[in-house]
């Protein structure tokens, strides 16, 4: 993987030193800007993301500790050396305490330039690559793997390689719930050139419309009355890396053109901001909803839409690739013989029967929670129908049964009676279940509820 350049920002007021140290730095690959006055230093701060800041304790008008301050409130991770004479080594001390990473002696050569910086720069990799271990450590790497050996999950692990090759291109992944859009949204990042930086998640609907676009865009400190400090937003904490837009669907129509601003100039404002941030962030968004249809209606703005869907996923539901649910429930029992320290070593024909017969509303995070109990309950060392969920033993076998679209006596059948007739089907199905017939017929319980009055169906 190509290794991003590191930026510096050099403040100092002395030109033939800044020169100096800027060719010195340059000539061993890194990206150099220069500041002559705290001032200057600060307003490029907030424009641009630096790596590390060289930064002169005396300056004019502003000091080099304000400088310092200033720059941490801006970016915690930021690296910050001093650059102090020999008399002043109490102050450097001092800045050090308040969160400098070292300091440089005036009349320093190259070499101990660039050695100084290098150290400062390695130690932070360092660190963040142990965070990101512990991360991993933590996420429990069989979970990411995507699983599955159907034809149609084979065509998404290809489709997945492909769009983690464009780390700038949006990526849209449509897919039921738990069929697994979370996990494909890690995989295209963990593979992308961007995996050793942040992935960021969010979800748009879980989080109250009022909060939602300062944890977009965060806010400086005073934006308005409980700003005490300035806050980060999603973009910013994603920025070299990937932002996790889940359940786009709900985003409120009056933040949509801001996110689709950023979108078309890779920048943004803070609230209470007066310039805007560059940030290269590769956006991926979720949902399991048919964004088209929220076109559609209305609830979705077009552009916004065409932005997002250069590239989609399409994750097709359990049902319909039936050659990877025995397989992927072994796998899941597997993880969780070792969880409960069970010997479990497969299924008996009947339940694997069943299994296949279902039509999982729920996808695979069903089957895994379903897995989970069966390990938990089962006595012997195999699965047998007995450890499986009522609704999964009462599953039917599977013949396409088309539906019909006429009366028994060959009329056709109004829109009306069509959906009345389905809605009975679906609440058949699933012996009466409101919840899974309504997660089937993608309508809430309350809507579902109303139309079962409506038409009379108790
Ligand atoms: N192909 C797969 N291989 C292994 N595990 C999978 C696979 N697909 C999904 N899972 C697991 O199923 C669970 C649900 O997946 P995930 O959270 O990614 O679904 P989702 O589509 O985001 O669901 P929702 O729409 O409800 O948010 C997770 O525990 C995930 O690890
Ligand atoms: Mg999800």
């Amino acid at each position: 993987m190509k290794e991003r350049i590191l930026k510096i920002l050099i403040v100092d007021d002395e030109e033939v030193l800044t020169l100096g140290y800027s060719k010195c730095l340059i000539k061993v690959g890194y990206e150099v800007k220069t500041a002559s006055s705290g001032e200057e230093a600060i307003k490029l701060l907030k424009d641009e993301m630096f790596d590390l800041v060289l930064l002169d304790i005396r300056l004019p008008h502003m000091s080099g500790m304000e400088v310092l301050s200033k720059a941490l409130e801006i970016d915690p991770d930021l690296i910050v050396i001093m650059i102090t004479a020999h008399g002043s080594v109490q102050s450097a001390v001092d800045a050090m305490r308040m969160g400098a990473f070292d300091y440089l002696l005036k009349g320093f050569d190259h070499e101990e330039l660039r050695t100084v910086v290098k150290k400062a720069l390695d130690m932070y990799r360092l660190k963040r690559e142990v965070s990101q271990l512990q991360e991993n450590e933590r996420k429990n790497y069989p979970d990411i793997a995507i699983f599955g050996n159907s034809p149609k999950i084979k065509y998404i692990k290809d489709l997945i390689k492909v769009v983690a090759r464009t780390p700038k291109t949006s990526v849209l992944i449509e897919g039921e719930s738990g069929t697994g859009k979370e996990l494909v949204a890690k995989a295209v990042h963990n593979l992308s050139s961007r995996s050793d930086k942040p992935l960021i998640a969010i979800n748009c609907s879980a989080i109250p419309e009022n909060l939602m676009e300062s944890e977009l865009f965060g806010y400086e400190k005073g934006a308005f009355t409980d700003a005490k400090s300035l806050k980060k937003g999603v973009f910013e904490l994603a920025h070299g890396g990937t932002l996790f837009l889940d359940e786009i669907s709900s985003m409120k129509l009056s933040l949509q053109p801001k996110l689709l601003r950023v979108l078309e100039t890779q920048s943004f404002r803070r609230i209470g901001g007066t310039s805007d941030i560059k940030i290269d962030v590769r956006i991926i968004a979720a949902t399991n909803q048919e964004l088209k249809e929220c076109v559609d209606n209305g609830s979705f703005r077009e552009d916004l839409y065409y932005r997002l869907k250069v590239m989609v996923i399409n994750l097709p539901p359990l049902r319909e690739r039936v050659e990877d649910i025995v397989p992927m429930a072994k796998m899941f029992i597997e993880q969780n013989n070792k969880e409960f320290s069970k010997n479990i070593v497969g299924f008996s024909k009947e339940a694997e029967q069943l299994m296949q017969n279902f039509d999982w509303p729920g996808n695979v995070r069903e089957l895994k929670n379903i897995m989970e109990r069966a390990v938990i309950l089962c006595q012997g060392n195999v699965v047998t129908e007995e450890y499986l969920p009522i609704e999964l033993r009462s599953a039917k076998p599977k013949e396409p049964k088309p539906i019909s679209y006429q009366s028994p006596t060959g009329e056709a059948l109004s829109l009306q009676d069509i959906e009345r007739k389905h809605i009975l089907e679906m609440l058949d199905k699933f012996n009466g279940n409101k919840s899974k017939a309504a997660r089937v017929l993608n309508i809430s319980r309350s809507t579902l509820r109303e139309k079962l009055k409506q038409y009379g169906i108790s």
